[in-house]
């Protein structure tokens, strides 16, 4: 692949949608996914498998995962907590499934009932039998440039638990900036310390945009050999519980961004947008991207107050 080539992750449908207020229906969420894989993305995850009374939004994954096709050069991902969440992905007929440790035992706690090391534990059996189902694996790595309950974090836990997910067989590790406190020169020192122990070619980036960093943090990671993104069609997401918390950086955003750097990402812009304006509607919201703002109102399409 060359070396200006973008691969992005479509996390909409799972990141953005867990965090929304509205719960959508599994036809809506497929809906979703199919309009996303027109426009060009080629891996998303299309929910997780994970326990309904800690994530409701997610409920029904195993009906979305069903009704998917399978199409050539798409991957449809799931999140999985643990081995229950795994045999439920291989039966949906799942072939690539992600799973989720923290860099802070705080949050570790918080969003998934154990520590670091016990969540390592599970993980090693999850992608044990991922392998034997020929399942590729996925790692993230939550709070990388911040905790919520605990603050800063530093480079070195956050490369101690990439190099353990690496170890264990995960084919890529996607740092996730969860509160979006992260800045240029941090992502820039994040990457200088995970690429010691996994290859950059093997790192991914996963900022939400909650402090407007999401782009620069981008730009920086790109600078320091980054090629794999993670992003949410309108910037969906953000917590109902959390006042001012907003989603994923907005995969409008980056692919303008892309285009301006000149690199490849074989992403539509335009039908990247009317998808944008097809959930939002659903879920009775405002587009969160400011690029898809600016170009609807250039067509005439969105009147800016
Ligand atoms: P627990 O309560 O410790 O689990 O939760 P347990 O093993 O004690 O089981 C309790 C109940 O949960 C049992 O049901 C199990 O069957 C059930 P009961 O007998 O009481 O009826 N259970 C499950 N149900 C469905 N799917 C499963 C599953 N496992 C057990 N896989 C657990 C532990 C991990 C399940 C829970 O904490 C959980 O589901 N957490 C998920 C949290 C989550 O999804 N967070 C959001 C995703 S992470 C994220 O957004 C960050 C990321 O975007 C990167 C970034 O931005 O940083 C990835
Ligand atoms: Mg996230």
């Amino acid at each position: 692949m060359p070396l200006d080539h973008v691969r992005l992750v479509e996390v909409g449908a799972r990141d953005g949608l867990q965090n929304e207020r509205r719960t959508l229906p599994a036809s809506v969420r497929v809906q979703l996914l199919e309009h996303l894989a027109d426009a060009g993305l080629r891996t998303l995850e299309a929910g997780a498998f994970v326990s309904t009374r800690w994530v409701p939004q997610m409920a029904g994954t195993d009906q979305v995962l069903k009704a998917l096709p399978s199409r050539a050069g798409v991957s449809w991902t799931a999140l999985v907590p643990n081995v229950q969440g795994l045999e439920a992905a291989i039966a949906a007929g799942c072939r690539e499934v992600a799973v989720f440790a923290a860099a802070s035992e705080a949050f570790s706690q918080q969003n998934i009932n154990c520590s670091i090391e016990q969540s390592l534990r599970r993980y090693q059996e999850v992608i044990v039998r991922a392998r034997d189902a020929g399942i590729r694996v996925r790692g993230y790595v939550s709070c990388v440039m911040g905790c919520p309950f605990t603050g800063q974090v530093k480079p070195e836990a956050v490369a101690a638990v990439s190099a353990a997910l690496f170890g264990m067989g995960c084919y890529e590790i996607s740092l996730g900036d969860t509160i979006g406190t992260g800045t240029p020169a941090v992502t820039t020192r994040l990457i200088e310390a995970c690429s010691q122990v996994v290859p950059v070619s093997a790192l991914a980036g996963h900022f939400h945009d909650t402090y407007g960093m999401a782009i620069a943090n981008i730009h920086a990671a790109l600078a320091s050999g980054v090629r794999t993104f993670d992003s949410s069609v309108a910037g969906l997401g953000g917590c109902p519980y959390s006042p001012g918390a907003t989603g994923n950086v907005a995969t409008e955003e980056v692919i303008y961004l892309l285009d301006g750097l000149g690199m490849s990402h074989g992403v539509d812009l335009d039908a990247l947008i009317e998808v944008g304006e097809f959930i939002n509607a659903e879920l009775g919201r405002e587009t969160a991207s400011r690029v898809s703002r600016a170009l609807l109102a250039k067509r005439g399409r969105l009147h800016i107050q």
